[in-house]
């Protein structure tokens, strides 16, 4: 059967950061794993450039939005290029073939009478690319996602009848409990399901930066909503709607998206499929999200990583490694130096590194760097079952994509190396003049990093190159046959002395993050919690920065009933702006010189016109509404936690 994995496709409105970079290294990964056990397999990643949010941001950089969308989705393409992820296909939705086959859905999805012309008027986030009902929305005006304004939209629009695919969405789930990995993750999906599905908007008037209806339609005062148009992509890369020529991959074996885009995968993406009668795909593997320092990233704090500069700095296998090594496969994870560092001196350097060197050494000293297998399995058969054991476990760890998992498995195999090296002591064997039984250990270390580097090439195909070429032999579908499902050992031969792999790392090789708040989680010990999407690790409550603040000025917005603009002194440099919708409970004049709890590290957001740079805390029942407040006066600035 072959093997067909996705990227979700980046928006153009800003380069690659660290969290793209993850998505791609385990999408990388699955595809290469794939590969190795000799899968026909198809990988695809690419570039989501229609919307409003592309169009605007192109009118910002004073591009013209095909010049802007073509630089960025350039930027990804060679940044991954540079760090050689093997992807067969790179899709840009502005593709001529791409948009055609959207046209081509989209009438296959009309002429089935799923999609239906009518009006809709709701409540639009731009940025997000969503409308959402009142019910969701924060203070009946904020995106309840992004927290940015909302504006109200009526328009003509074509509707997708979603509703009508609710139960056969929702039988699907129960019936493959791995559509959904993390399995701990189908619930949220499933509770939306469960809760009602509404018709879904699938065309806009508003603008004009998307594929355009099909001529059949004759409509085109339409374009497609972004994110029917994105989804289609895994299927137009096949060729649907052209010539079907790859079709044959389809379904997806596995879509990797992140958390916040689980929904459009997992009920939108199977709706339309179903629509369009064609399989679903097997498998929406959806990760978590990245923090750094444990904070949440954002362009306005300037603390979003580069991962070129990552990579530069560190390289970009140990940061493959790291990232995946660090998170179970659907939690957030933090990115600092020091974890990274750690784990490249202790994990790399110490366990893997060191084991090559010291066979080399030994070998070199006890038999011209001749390494031969023929005594491993007389002298080392408890250790030849306890990897061949470890080595037989790794599938089911990739399979459910928890690659920390994997790779923790993996390193069974140079502790058993290592403590083979230790217990046998080969050089004291010399000494006594057993020469078969040191030349047995050297040999099955020799084994092991050669069974290992098969394993490991996924995620460091080149590092595990070099290890293989000093063990002369090369990693491919043959040699994962023979020595790691066959068990079979290496033939007579002679090791190459190989430069160290994983130079130990001192000290940081970036500049730190530039903004470090006071109340910033200490590096958290990472266990495999019990996935309860319910509850959350400590850390993820510290990514809120809480802070007592003092209104030092108040006023009301015109025309707004709700808003209130406050300055508030949070012991920085200069007065944040807090735009707050309290104005039906609170006077301007009555705030003044009070104290309030502020969530300081929001992403500055546009609330009718006006930059807001915090939101206030408060509880609200069918009493009205109350800020929180310190229970005793607090410094400006004083974190709370
Ligand atoms: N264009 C859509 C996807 C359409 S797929 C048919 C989109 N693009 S995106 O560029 O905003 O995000 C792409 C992916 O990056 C998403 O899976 C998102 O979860 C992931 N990440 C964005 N920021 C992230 C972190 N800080 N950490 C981890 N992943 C994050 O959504």
């Amino acid at each position: 059967m072959s093997k067909y994995i996705t990227t979700p496709i980046y928006y153009v409105n800003g380069e690659a950061h660290i969290g793209h970079a993850y998505t791609t290294f385990i999408a990388d990964t699955m595809a290469r794993y794939e590969r190795l056990k000799g899968e026909d397999t198809y990988f695809l990643t690419g570039t989501d450039e229609h919307g409003q949010k592309i169009e605007e941001s192109a009118v910002k950089a004073g591009k013209p939005t095909q010049e802007f969308a073509d630089e960025i989705s350039a930027t990804f393409k060679n940044l991954w290029d540079e760090f050689e992820i093997s992807y067969d296909q790179f899709i840009r939705t502005t593709d001529e073939d791409h948009k055609k086959g959207v046209q081509k859905a989209f009438e296959a999805m009309y002429a089935k009478g799923d999609i239906y012309k009518d009006f809709y008027e709701g409540h639009y986030c731009v940025s997000c690319e969503t409308f959402f009902p009142e019910t969701q929305l924060v203070d009946g005006e904020f995106c309840p996602d992004c927290g940015r304004t909302t504006s109200i939209v009526k328009e003509e629009s074509y509707f997708f009848k979603l509703s009508k695919y609710e139960d056969r969405l929702l039988k699907h789930y129960e019936d493959n409990p791995d559509f959904i990995l993390p399995r701990s993750r189908a619930n949220e999906v499933i509770n939306f399901v469960k809760g009602g599905l509404r018709d879904l908007s699938v065309t806009r008037t508003s603008f004009t930066w998307g594929v355009k209806m099909p001529e059949s339609l004759n409509d085109d005062k339409h374009v497609m909503y972004v994110w029917l148009d994105a989804l289609m992509n895994y299927i137009t890369a096949l060729g649907y709607g052209k010539d079907d020529a790859n079709m044959n991959y389809w379904p997806a074996s596995t879509h990797f998206v992140g958390k916040d885009i689980l929904r459009f995968h997992a009920i939108y993406w199977p709706a339309f499929l179903m629509s369009l009668d064609l399989p679903l795909p097997k498998t929406i593997g959806a990760h978590g999200w990245w923090t750094r320092d444990g904070e949440k990233m954002s362009k306005s704090k300037g603390n979003v990583i580069s991962p070129k500069e990552v990579a530069d700095a560190y390289g970009v296998e140990n940061l493959r490694y790291f990232m995946l090594r660090e998170v179970p496969f659907g939690q957030d994870g933090d990115f600092s130096q020091r974890a990274l560092i750690d784990r490249i001196n202790s994990e790399l350097s110490n366990d893997l590194g060191n084991l090559l060197n010291r066979i080399i050494g030994m070998s070199g000293k006890y038999s011209d760097f001749e390494i031969d297998s023929k005594d491993v399995q007389k002298y080392h058969s408890k250790e030849l079952d306890a990897m061949n054991e470890a080595l037989k476990n790794l599938d089911g760890f990739m399979e459910n994509l928890q690659t920390h998992r994997y790779l923790e498995e993996l390193w069974k195999l140079f502790a058993i190396g290592n403590g083979a090296i230790t217990g046998f002591e080969p050089w004291a064997k010399m000494k006594e003049g057993k020469v078969d039984e040191a030349l047995a250990t050297v040999a099955l270390v020799a084994n092991i990093l050669a069974k290992a580097s098969i394993m490991l090439s996924p995620i460091m195909p080149k590092t595990t190159n070099i290890i293989a070429d000093a063990l002369n032999f090369e990693i491919n579908n043959e040699s994962y046959k023979d020595l790691v499902l066959g068990e079979n050992l290496l033939k007579l031969f002679n090791i190459k002395k190989v430069p160290p792999l994983f130079p130990r790392v001192e000290e940081p090789l970036m500049e730190e993050a530039p903004v470090a708040q006071p109340n910033a989680p200490k590096k958290e010990v990472k266990t495999d919690k019990k996935e309860d999407d319910n509850l959350i690790e400590i850390g993820q409550f510290f990514e809120t920065s809480l802070k007592v603040g003092v209104v030092v000025e108040a006023e009301e917005v015109p025309k707004s009933k709700k808003l209130l603009k406050l300055q508030v002194d949070l012991g920085e440099d200069t007065n944040r702006q807090v735009v707050a919708g309290i104005k039906e409970f609170y006077s301007a004049e009555s705030l003044i010189g009070t104290q309030v709890c502020v969530v300081a590290n929001l992403k500055p957001a546009k609330l009718m016109g006006m930059m807001s740079e915090g939101m206030l805390l408060a509880a609200k029942d069918e009493d009205g509404l109350c800020l929180v407040r310190p229970e005793k006066p607090k410094k400006a600035g004083t974190p709370i936690g």
